[in-house]
């Protein structure tokens, strides 16, 4: 399915994508992305498909959505497959690396994109919403990015395929750095991220291992719906995409231990200062 069909069907305004030929940076390489089957997720995973990766689309609900999202990938003539897999459980991450590994030989690139909030004021804020949150956003990215490293270690430097050993790419937010009451649980995921992110970036780059983070603004997805009708700027999944491609390419080689900020400018807005919402 398009975008705009896709964008129409899930009621968003119409997007502008820009008309940029998909490049196949990625020829040869294999990806798997987490939380593939909507929002940010998906783009990536199509994205990653069209510049020619072969793709893991991991779900943990909806398989039919991520099967949308694998056929989508097959049409650009890449091998995908979905696996079922709670980023937050150890079994079951190494489960799902060790299913692509079998399928596809390895893993070039991680595009570790789970992600989930769980908004309340903060007097009110239960241990089960802290812990949903922190053990997708925060854990999920620990024991994904674990599993990756290790079998970047284990393979070494493709040089036919890349100049680097692995790339991991996290889904941050412009919340690792920008306070956000309401969203404490939220902010403190992203905020760990950063330094998960940035320190493992450190221990790796002598194996060539490449650690990044993309950090989003306001994103038009499915996680903040309630906003939409709000005249902020509002980015559109494909702009995630493109930078998760460029990122998991050589292109970046000389990039590690970054975020890179994609927002549509709205962070230099003066007024983005996001008020606390109710949960
Ligand atoms: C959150 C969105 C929010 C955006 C900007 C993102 O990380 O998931 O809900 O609109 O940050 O505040």
């Amino acid at each position: 399915m398009d975008i705009k069909s896709y964008y129409s069907r899930m009621n968003l305004p119409e997007p502008i994508v820009p008309a940029l030929q998909a490049v196949r940076l990625l020829k040869g390489q294999t990806a798997l992305v987490t939380g593939a089957n909507s929002g940010i997720g998906r783009a990536i995973a199509i994205a990653l498909g069209r510049a020619g990766a072969n793709v893991i689309v991991n779900y943990v609900a909806r398989p039919e959505d991520a099967e949308e999202v694998a056929a989508e990938i097959r049409s650009h003539g890449q091998g995908a497959m979905i696996v079922h897999a709670d980023v937050s459980d150890e079994a079951q991450v190494q489960a799902m690396f060790a299913a692509a590994v079998r399928e596809f030989g390895t893993i070039d690139i991680l595009a570790s994109n789970a992600g989930m909030e769980r908004n309340a004021p903060f007097h009110e804020m239960s241990v089960a919403q802290w812990d949903a949150v922190m053990n997708v956003n925060l854990r999920g990215g620990f024991l994904c990015a674990r599993e990756a490293v290790r079998e970047f270690l284990r393979r070494g430097v493709r040089p036919e395929v890349s100049v680097a050993a692995g790339k991991i790419i996290f889904t941050s937010s412009v919340h690792e750095v920008i306070p956000w009451a309401g969203h404490v649980n939220y902010a403190a995921s992203k905020g760990g991220l950063m330094l998960l992110m940035k320190s493992l970036a450190q221990e790796v780059a002598e194996k060539r291992i490449r650690v990044n983070s993309i950090a989003p603004g306001a994103i038009r997805t499915p996680i903040n719906a309630a906003a939409w009708s709000t005249p902020e700027a509002y980015a559109e999944v494909e702009e995630i995409g493109r930078a998760a491609v460029w990122l998991a390419s050589d292109g970046a080689y000389g990039v590690t231990g970054q975020a890179v900020v994609v927002d549509c400018g709205h962070l230099t807005m003066p007024g983005f200062n996001p008020a606390p919402s109710s949960p």
